[in-house]
């Protein structure tokens, strides 16, 4: 066992906690407050080849390991939470499935760009009527010759309104349940395809999110990824690795909010002293960076058994739990140091409680997690 991280992790970490500090803390309040997509964050991530990180540099990617993707994601969410979640989408929901299933040919078109961080992609795999119960999809895809034609809807999609490709699901055979959902590669130029306006939303307010329309949609039937009927597997095989992203993400904002909570209680002073010296700011101080610790080694395990390409379901669902609820519990015992200027949003503090909580929804509700874990624990 090594709790060591190698030289090009620790570099990997350093760069973008660096890149953070310059970059994306003094900005995150502000696009947080405009919803404002940070055009030139991602710009900068892709000139740092941290779009694609675990992407082979084959097909534009850095070529890095796993535990190097969840120690940028760290940094990153630190700094913004939104771009956070855009860089795991782009890493984890678009490139990764399409690494993993694509032929050569797709990968030459649609992971090469994507990975270089030229194009964004998203994941269409929510519904109105399919979000927890992914298997329940309605959006129609329809054989026609060398053709498929499609029609549905998909909502919450995040990057969707700037996306360039989604990785889209649709069943093609309602009768086969989970196994007639088929994955298809997407331009988002395609006649038919119609974006909403971005959701509206608590938090990661910079991270754009849509409903999305396909009317008619026509997609060529080479456009298929992986084989069809088995698109059930891609997506859940896919939200595996973007768990990792997702947790990692959770620890960066949790991370965020202790680093400032402990800087604030050496400022602020009560009942004549600062108010780190009173026992119950340490109390929860020490709480926060235990609860924060353990969630990282669930992260870097989970990331690890995907390095070694073994199944991580579990894994990837325990850490995805314990780092999003612990995010929660770790924000708002920061926000309590704070007190009445945590409730101000003056400060990052009331940010970050927001920050926090969709990752307790979006890629699985910590509920679908501990379904994940407990169908594992009982399969037998
Ligand atoms: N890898 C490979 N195959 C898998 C798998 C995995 N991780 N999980 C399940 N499967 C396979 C099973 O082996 C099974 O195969 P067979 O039919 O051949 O036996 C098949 O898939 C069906 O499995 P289940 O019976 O377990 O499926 P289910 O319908 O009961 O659903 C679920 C399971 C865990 C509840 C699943 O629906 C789920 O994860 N729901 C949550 C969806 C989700 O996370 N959505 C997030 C959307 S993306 C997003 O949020 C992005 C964003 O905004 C940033």
């Amino acid at each position: 066992m090594n709790f060591e991280l190698t030289e090009v992790q620790k570099d990997i970490q350093k760069m973008t906690r660096e890149f953070a500090a310059r970059e994306l803390i003094p900005n995150a309040k502000k696009w947080d407050e405009n919803h404002e997509w940070p055009t030139d964050a991602l710009k900068k991530l892709a000139e740092l080849s941290l779009l694609g990180i675990a992407v082979p540099e084959q097909w534009g990617g850095a070529g890095l390991d796993n535990v190097s993707y969840a120690l940028a994601m760290e940094e990153i969410s630190r700094g913004c939470a939104s771009t956070g979640v855009l860089m795991s989408v782009n890493n984890s929901l678009y490139c990764d499935p399409v690494a993993k299933f694509g032929t050569d040919a797709q990968k030459e078109k649609w992971l090469k760009p994507y990975a270089a961080g030229e194009k964004l992609g998203c994941f269409g795999l929510t519904e109105p009527q399919a979000g927890s119960d992914a298997a329940a999809q309605q959006t129609v895809a329809v054989k026609k010759g060398d053709r498929y034609i499609i029609n549905g809807s998909k909502n919450w999609i995040t990057a969707g309104p700037k996306a360039d490709a989604i990785v889209l699901f649709t069943m093609t055979n309602k009768e086969a349940g989970n196994r007639g959902i088929t994955a298809f590669l997407v331009p988002t130029d395609t006649k038919g395809f119609k974006r909403m306006a971005p959701d509206k939303k608590m938090g990661i307010s910079a991270a754009w999110s849509c409903t999305m329309y396909f009317e008619d949609m026509e997609v060529p039937a080479e456009n298929l990824l992986g084989k069809e009927g088995e698109g059930f597997k891609v997506a859940m095989s896919t939200l595996d690795g973007g768990r990792i992203g997702i947790a990692s993400q959770a620890l960066g904002i949790a991370r965020a909010a202790l680093e400032e909570a402990i800087r604030y209680s050496g400022e602020r002073k009560s009942f004549g002293k600062y108010i780190r010296e009173h026992q119950a700011i340490q109390f929860m101080i020490a709480d926060m960076a235990t609860e924060l610790d353990a969630a990282r080694l669930l992260v870097h395990r989970a990331a690890l058994l995907k390095d070694k390409g073994v199944r991580h379901s579990q894994e990837s669902a325990m850490a995805k739990l314990y780092a999003s609820e612990m995010s929660g519990r770790v924000t708002n015992k920061a926000l309590q140091i704070f007190g009445g200027m945590g409730y101000s949003k003056e400060m990052d503090a009331e940010r970050h409680v927001r920050d926090a909580r969709i990752t307790e929804i979006y890629e699985g509700t910590s509920e679908i997690q501990r379904i994940v874990i407990a169908a594992n624990l009982l399969k037998d």
